[in-house]
């Protein structure tokens, strides 16, 4: 009996191979513990566990202020998107404010005189690009529908009673 006692209080590493696999656990189980701390204090840090929803709110944060894309969520693929949805996305980021004397939503004055020279006008004006008013609203894949629904929208905004257009028969 005493015989086999003092085998139990040899050490359990008996070979090369038990020590190797001792050393190499000793190193990878502290290392994925802080793997696992960190990730929940970045996690935490987002306040969202959800990473790829942190890293949108991110990109949404550090995009460029006049790159201007609303093709998120299907773009085309979802059919034209409304005026509300062109003016939220693209339009409101001059337009809302006024900036670089944009004629602001709200301004009736302002749209009065344009809505005054009709639709097409504006369509076309706004399609080419004005002054500081970049071409398609800086919108590279926003349809002639699309523009002239924004402004519309905008228009209406701001004392206009135009009418939304037809949609184009087109499968778009
Ligand atoms: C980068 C700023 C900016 C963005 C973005 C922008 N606009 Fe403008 N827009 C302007 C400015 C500045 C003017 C005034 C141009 C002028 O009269 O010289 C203008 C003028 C216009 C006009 C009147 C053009 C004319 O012939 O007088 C229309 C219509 C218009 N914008 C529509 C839109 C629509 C629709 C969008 C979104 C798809 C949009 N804009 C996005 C800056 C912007």
């Amino acid at each position: 009996m005493s015989a086999t006692d003092s085998h139990e209080h040899e050490s359990p590493i008996k070979t090369p191979q038990q020590l190797i696999v001792v050393i190499v656990l000793s190193f990878v189980v502290p290392i994925i513990g802080i793997i696992l701390i960190a990730q929940l204090v970045l996690g935490g840090m987002h306040g969202a566990s959800d990473s790829s929803s942190a890293q949108e709110a991110l990109a949404q944060r550090i995009k460029p202020v006049a790159e201007v894309s609303i093709s998120e969520g299907g773009g085309a693929a979802s059919g034209p998107r409304t005026g509300d949805q062109i003016v939220k996305a693209a339009c409101a980021a001059c337009h809302a404010t006024g900036a670089a004397n944009a004629p602001k939503i709200g301004d009736n004055a302002a749209w009065g005189k344009l809505i005054g020279r009709g639709l097409n006008d504006l369509l076309a004006s706004a399609i080419k690009g004005k002054g500081a008013m970049p071409a398609k609203g800086g919108v590279a894949d926003i349809t002639d529908f699309e523009l002239a629904r924004a402004i519309v929208t905008m228009a209406n905004q701001s004392g206009g009673s135009l009418k939304e257009p037809a949609a184009p028969k087109a499968s778009k």
